[in-house]
């Protein structure tokens, strides 16, 4: 049984990793109907929420039926982020998640994010200060190291899990990979194979088929796997995932009709969350992945990324699933 301080999450749990713009809460919520475990927030900057700029606030909004949900921040200041937990106490999330590995130039040029990695003392005691600030368990999200020469993420955990961390989730590249390369799952497996960790490790990067995730639990070890980009246009993946780690197989295809409806709610969720016009415009990002393979698509999806009135956009989706209702997508 994997857990993250009391809350139980079964046998190798799958992670709803932070994606800013896409694991807002009507995501999340579909996400989690699909199997996710465990879901976290896009990181939220403490200097935001401490200057309550509305953009921020509106990022720590939870639903019930989404839980366990992690709320994730980032900052290097430590008095903002000790004033963060406090605001973000408030939402009632069921963990506090602190973001140490985004490699954007504009969030690590002020030492946070992955721009900590510079500085392991720090990191050390802003983690080992916010964790006695709340009675909430802290986890950590970060990435293998700055670069390639200074990877010494088996120190960097044990030093946080000896602060009082309740998980660590590791993105198997460096900061200055960015996104490129292939994610190296091998030292994350060395820090579950450290005698002295005893808190879930938690892989993360490259998950996109079952097949992978079985070899995250399988052939390294881990303790579950946080899954991003997988995920987004196919909250499914979880359930994919998980039926293939219960049979073997992968599920069917997921169909058109299941989609459209996903669309659909979640295009529903989106404006009754935010209201019609971020509503409509923040879910076109979902759309290409929904229906991702339907050819000669383009004449919709247009519909769908260009109409400002959501009775337009579901509309679009009406006719979608008339036009190509004997479509086969293929199986994840
Ligand atoms: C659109 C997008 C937004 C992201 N935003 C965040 C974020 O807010 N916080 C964070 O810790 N990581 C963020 N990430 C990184 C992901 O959480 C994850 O570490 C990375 O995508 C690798 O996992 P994957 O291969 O399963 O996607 C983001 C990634 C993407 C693609």
């Amino acid at each position: 049984m994997v857990k993250i301080g009391d809350i139980e999450l079964g046998g190798f749990p799958l992670l709803l990793a932070p994606m800013e713009d896409v694991s807002d809460p009507p995501f999340r919520a579909l996400c989690k109907e699909q199997g996710a475990d465990v879901v976290y927030t896009e990181f939220v900057s403490s200097e935001g929420l401490i200057r309550n700029a509305a953009k921020s606030v509106m990022k720590l909004d939870i639903y019930e039926k989404e839980r366990p949900v992690g709320i994730q921040i980032f900052g290097a200041n430590m008095d903002s982020m000790l004033q963060t937990i406090d605001i973000v106490e408030k939402s009632n999330p069921d963990i506090i998640d602190i973001n140490f590995g985004c490699p954007v130039k504009k969030v690590v040029s002020k030492g946070a994010g992955a721009g900590i990695l510079k500085d392991i003392c720090l990191m050390e005691k802003l983690t080992a200060e916010m964790v006695k600030r709340t009675n909430l368990p802290v986890t950590v999200k970060t990435r293998l190291g700055w670069d390639h020469d200074s990877i010494k993420i088996v120190e960097v955990a044990e030093r946080l899990q000896d602060v009082g961390i309740k998980s660590i989730a590791i993105h198997g590249r460096t900061r200055a990979q960015m996104y490129k390369g292939d994610a190296d799952w091998k030292p994350i497996a060395a820090v579950k194979n450290n005698p002295r960790m005893h808190i879930p490790v938690f892989g993360n990067g490259d998950v996109n088929t079952p097949e992978r995730a079985a070899e995250m639990r399988d052939r390294y070890g881990l303790d579950g796997a946080m899954i991003g980009r997988a995920s987004i246009g196919n909250p499914w993946f979880f359930k994919q995932v998980k039926h293939y780690f219960k049979t073997g197989e992968r599920l069917a295809p997921i169909s058109l009709a299941e989609r459209v409806e996903a669309a659909r709610r979640h295009l529903q969720m989106s404006i009754d969350w935010k209201g019609e016009k971020l509503g409509v415009f923040e879910t076109r990002r979902h759309y290409t992945n929904y229906f991702k393979g339907i050819p000669n698509f383009k004449e919709y999806r247009m519909k769908m990324v260009t109409s400002d009135d959501s009775k337009d956009v579901f509309a679009a989706f009406d006719e979608v699933l008339k036009k190509f209702s004997g479509y086969e997508f293929n199986a994840i």
